[in-house]
């Protein structure tokens, strides 16, 4: 039996060109495997080997990752997981275009936003946190796709300046619970909260910021101080592409409806070896 295009499952990464998206991308294709290796998979008429190849088709995912520039990153134009993606361009605030990106997809996955730099707009910051996330989000939950699983953001009360920011994360956690999940119809919806990402957030041109210098021994104390700190605490980018990707994959994870992975449950249940 070969393995139809309705066999395979399709995951669409906004965003997955960027640091947390990137991550998310690559984990996926770690764990998965290409369609176009599955395709090739021929089997006998036994029925132990139509059950084989029935597993095997389930972890056979296509993977899209959606940007407005539609390419990698510059840094990744090399590495296996990056030709193993498909590219596509997609402007998340374009909803026939959006529409058209998720369209069969099995899950779709949002990791789009922006820090509030002091130089932008508040309703730009709204949108770029906002919008930019329930738009794919709708236009998939309008084509017919399950779940969703949108990076949104722990933020801490103390810091000022971030009220547009968080304003942004509120509409799409509200549009994930209240919209994409709220009837029992089969749909779930998860929200990944992680403060600040600690990895090595790699630029254009060979640069490199190893933000976990500063960020990794900073988790240790806060985790060290003990109570709701642990929830302002840095997060390792692979513990959330980890979850971003259990979320998206594993049928059998999450409640009915609507599911909030804090930053917490992301630092301590979703640890590991690094792949
Ligand atoms: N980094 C952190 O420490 C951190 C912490 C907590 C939460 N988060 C959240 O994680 C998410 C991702 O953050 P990040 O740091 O990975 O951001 P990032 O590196 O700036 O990546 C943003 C990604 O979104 C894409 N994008 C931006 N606007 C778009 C649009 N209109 N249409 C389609 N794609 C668009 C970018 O590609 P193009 O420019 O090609 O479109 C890029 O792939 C955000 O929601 C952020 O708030 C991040």
């Amino acid at each position: 039996m070969k393995v139809t295009p309705s066999m395979l499952r399709r995951v669409v990464v906004f965003g997955g060109s960027g640091y947390v998206g990137s991550a998310i991308a690559r984990a996926l294709t770690l764990v998965t495997t290409s369609p176009a290796v599955k395709a090739t998979t021929q089997t006998t008429s036994s029925d132990a080997a139509k059950a084989d190849a029935k597993a095997d088709a389930s972890d056979a995912v296509d993977i899209v990752c959606a940007s407005r520039t539609g390419a990698p990153p510059s840094w990744a134009r090399d590495e296996p997981w990056a030709a193993r993606a498909r590219w596509v361009k997609c402007d998340a605030l374009d909803v026939a275009q959006c529409r058209e990106t998720v369209r069969g997809a099995t899950a779709v996955v949002t990791a789009i936003g922006g820090l509030p730099f002091p130089w932008l707009k508040a309703e730009e910051i709204v949108r770029t946190n906002g919008a930019t996330n329930v738009i794919p989000g709708r236009a998939a939950m309008e084509e017919g796709v399950r779940r969703l699983v949108v990076v949104g953001a722990s933020i801490p009360p103390f810091v000022p300046g971030l009220a547009s920011y968080a304003e942004g994360k509120a509409q799409v956690e509200a549009f994930a619970r209240d919209e994409f999940a709220s009837e029992s119809n089969g749909r779930r919806a998860f929200i990944l909260k992680p403060a600040a990402v600690s990895g090595t957030r790699r630029m254009g041109g060979g640069v490199t910021l190893p933000l976990s210098l500063v960020m990794d021994p900073t988790r240790a104390i806060l985790r060290a101080c003990g109570g709701a700190l642990v929830e302002n605490a840095p997060v390792p980018l692979e513990n959330v592409a980890r979850a971003a990707v259990k979320a998206a994959l594993d049928d059998a994870y999450g409640n009915d409806g609507f599911t909030m992975i804090t930053n917490k449950s992301l630092i301590e249940d979703f640890g590991g070896e690094v792949a």
